[in-house]
């Protein structure tokens, strides 16, 4: 092979942080951007709309493979591209699942894979007898579009959700109605799969979710027995070749009060979950993404040191775009590796994280928290 060439669609910050390996392994990084001034500017970077099928394939013609930043690319856009012979990285057919959540449950049980409850929701009485049928709560969701916990409520009556009923062909014209699991932690198993079917996993991590958004995530996620953790990956496995996906997959799931392992949504992209490998594993997602997509052999996913946390920064205001507070945060928490992500501030935006890697746990959650604190508060 002389020259690797990759193109991810989508200028977010996950794009950009494919820029750091694609430069290390001397690889060729194109980003298509849905604006100037994108958060993967950094890399060459066209800018045009990800929605025409013309412009799509001639940015696809520079490259070898095309991978993503976010799962948005309509179908119809990459099966184009796919008849006239690009490498597409993950596949549609794999996409689609990571696409439509009720597409994914609806898959993920003819896998026989652990689910939380759910249902297929069209009309108002069938959302009704759903809530009912779970003790008068559950949680509701839009099959498409959602991120960050917007897309998610939890609804005790099919009038809590009269606005999404209404409009219900803008999400393909289903609902997904969920049992609303009492769970005592949310994990995230990440793994990657190559094009020639390699497969490795890193550690299982929990994660923590504040109003749906994640807001702390910690590797390996303790108190972990091997019968979980083997559990966590088998499932990976299964979903990674059963629906033929190629790089990076997040699975996240559910620990149950009751023990059940229980599979909340899948990712086919680097994750907000493995944000910690850039500095807590051998082989970080974002390297490892570029390998798997371009058939490269796998690196390792060791821990390079006991315990990783990563810590998000959400935008405060308008004004704060953390920069302002490194001189503080840096002099204060010298363990942690500060990144922001080049975005305009904007309240509740994922602007940035801090990772601190340690073999005390302790310390590594102070001391991410403790520089998240001095970046978000200015004191
Ligand atoms: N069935 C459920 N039972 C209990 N809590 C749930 C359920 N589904 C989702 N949640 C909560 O809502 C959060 C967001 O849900 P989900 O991951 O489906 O949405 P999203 O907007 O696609 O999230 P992301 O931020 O990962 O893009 C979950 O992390 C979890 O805290
Ligand atoms: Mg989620």
């Amino acid at each position: 092979m002389s020259s690797l060439r990759v193109g991810a669609i989508g200028g977010g910050q996950l794009a950009r942080m494919m820029t750091p390996p694609a430069i290390h392994l001397g690889l060729e990084f194109k980003v298509f951007a849905e604006s100037e001034g994108s958060s993967a500017a950094l890399a060459a970077t066209q800018v045009g709309d990800y929605n025409l099928v013309e412009v799509v394939a001639d940015f696809a013609k520079t490259v070898d493979v095309i991978t993503f930043d976010h799962e948005h690319v309509p179908l119809a856009v990459l099966e184009n591209l796919e008849a006239s012979g690009v490498s597409v990285q993950p596949p549609s057919k794999a996409l689609a699942f990571a696409q439509n959540k009720l597409h994914m449950r609806q898959r993920l049980s003819l896998l026989g894979l652990p689910m939380p409850a759910w249902s297929e929701i069209k009309t108002a009485e069938e959302l009704d007898a759903f809530i009912a049928q779970q003790n008068g709560v559950a949680i509701l969701k839009t099959p498409i579009g959602g991120y960050d916990g917007k897309g998610v409520r939890v609804v005790r009556a099919s009038a809590d959700a009269s606005d999404w009923l209404q409009n219900i062909e803008n999400f393909g014209g289903s609902l997904l109605a969920e049992e609303k699991v009492d769970f005592v932690r949310e994990l995230a198993q990440l793994s990657a799969r190559s094009t020639n079917a390699e497969f490795a996993a890193w550690p299982l991590v929990e994660t923590q979710q504040v109003d749906g958004v994640c807001s702390v995530v910690i590797a390996p996620a303790p108190r972990s027995t091997g019968a979980l953790l083997e559990r966590t990956s088998e499932i990976a496995k299964t979903i990674a070749d059963g629906l033929g996906v190629t790089g990076v997959l997040a699975v996240e799931m559910f620990e149950a009060r009751d023990g059940r392992i229980l599979i909340n949504e899948l990712a086919m992209r680097p994750h907000n979950s493995g944000h910690f490998t850039i500095e807590g594993s051998v082989t970080s997602q974002f390297e490892q993404h570029l390998r798997a997509v371009l058939g490269l052999p796998l690196g390792s996913t060791a821990m390079r040191e006991d315990y990783a946390v990563m810590v998000n920064l959400l935008g405060v205001d308008e004004n704060n775009t953390f920069v302002e507070h490194f001189d503080k945060a840096m002099a204060r928490h010298k363990a942690a590796k500060l990144h922001t992500y080049g975005k305009a501030a904007r309240r509740g935006r994922k602007m940035g994280h801090v990772t601190v890697v340690s073999d005390s746990l302790d310390f590594a959650l102070a001391e991410a928290k403790g520089a998240a604190a001095v970046l978000l508060q200015g004191i």
